[in-house]
C-alpha cells in the first residue's frame, strides 16, 4: 500500500510486489486512496506501507498541496498519515514492512520510520527495520539501481509473506 506524489514511491512498491512475486507470494498493490478502509477481517500475511518523505517525515495535507504545484500528482487525495490515523486497535498482531523515498542525506528524514511508529503504536510487528530507497532531488526521480533493490527486498519480505499484499 502506497502513497506517492511524483511515481517514485509508486515505481518502488510495484518493485518490491516484483521481488515477492519472484518467489510465488501472491501481492496486491494499491494506492492508498484506493485501499478499502482498515477493517482486516481479511488481513493480508504482510502489509507493506511506503510513502515518500516530505519533510522529514510522512506527507501532509500542506506538503501535498506542495508538491501539486509541481505536477499532477500520482495520489490525488488523502495520503497514508490519514489511513493510519483510523488504524488503531485494527492491526494488532498484524506484521508489517515500511519504506520511503527520500533523498540520500543524514539530514534527509525518513517517513518509513514515522509509518512504523505509527503502524506499532496501533498494534503491528514490524519484520524488518524500515527501508529507504533513494531519490535524486524532489521530482527528480529514482537514483540508478533503486528499483532493483527494492526488488531483492521484496525478496527478502518473502520468509514473513506466504501469501498477502503490498
Ligand atoms: C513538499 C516536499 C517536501 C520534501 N521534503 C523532503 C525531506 O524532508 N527529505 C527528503 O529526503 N525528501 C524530501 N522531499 C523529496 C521527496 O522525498 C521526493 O519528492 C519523493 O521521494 C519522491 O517520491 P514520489 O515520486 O513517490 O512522490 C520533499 C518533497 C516535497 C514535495
Amino acid at each position: 500500500m502506497f502513497e506517492s506524489m511524483y511515481g517514485s514511491t509508486a515505481a518502488i512498491a510495484e518493485a518490491v510486489a516484483s521481488g515477492l512475486a519472484d518467489v510465488r507470494v501472491a501481492t496486491t498493490v494499491c494506492e492508498v486512496g484506493l485501499a478499502a478502509a482498515p477493517r482486516f477481517h481479511d488481513r493480508p500475511a504482510l502489509l507493506v506501507v511506503g510513502a515518500p518523505t516530505h519533510q522529514r517525515g510522512l506527507p501532509s495535507a500542506r506538503t501535498r498541496e506542495m508538491a501539486r504545484e509541481d505536477a499532477t500528482t500520482v495520489s490525488p487525495g488523502e495520503g497514508v498519515r490519514e489511513w493510519l490515523d483510523e488504524l488503531v486497535g485494527r492491526v494488532e498482531g498484524q506484521h508489517v514492512a515500511v519504506f520511503d523515498t527520500s533523498v540520500s542525506s543524514r539530514f534527509a528524514g525518513s517517513a518509513a520510520s514515522a509509518i512504523s511508529k505509527r503502524l506499532t503504536r496501533a498494534g503491528g510487528r514490524l519484520v524488518v527495520p524500515p527501508e529507504s530507497f533513494f531519490v535524486g532531488g524532489r521530482t527528480s526521480g529514482l537514483l540508478p539501481d533503486e528499483l532493483e533493490r527494492a526488488r531483492s527486498w521484496g525478496h527478502s519480505l518473502a520468509l514473513f509473506a506466504t501469501a498477502g499484499s503490498v
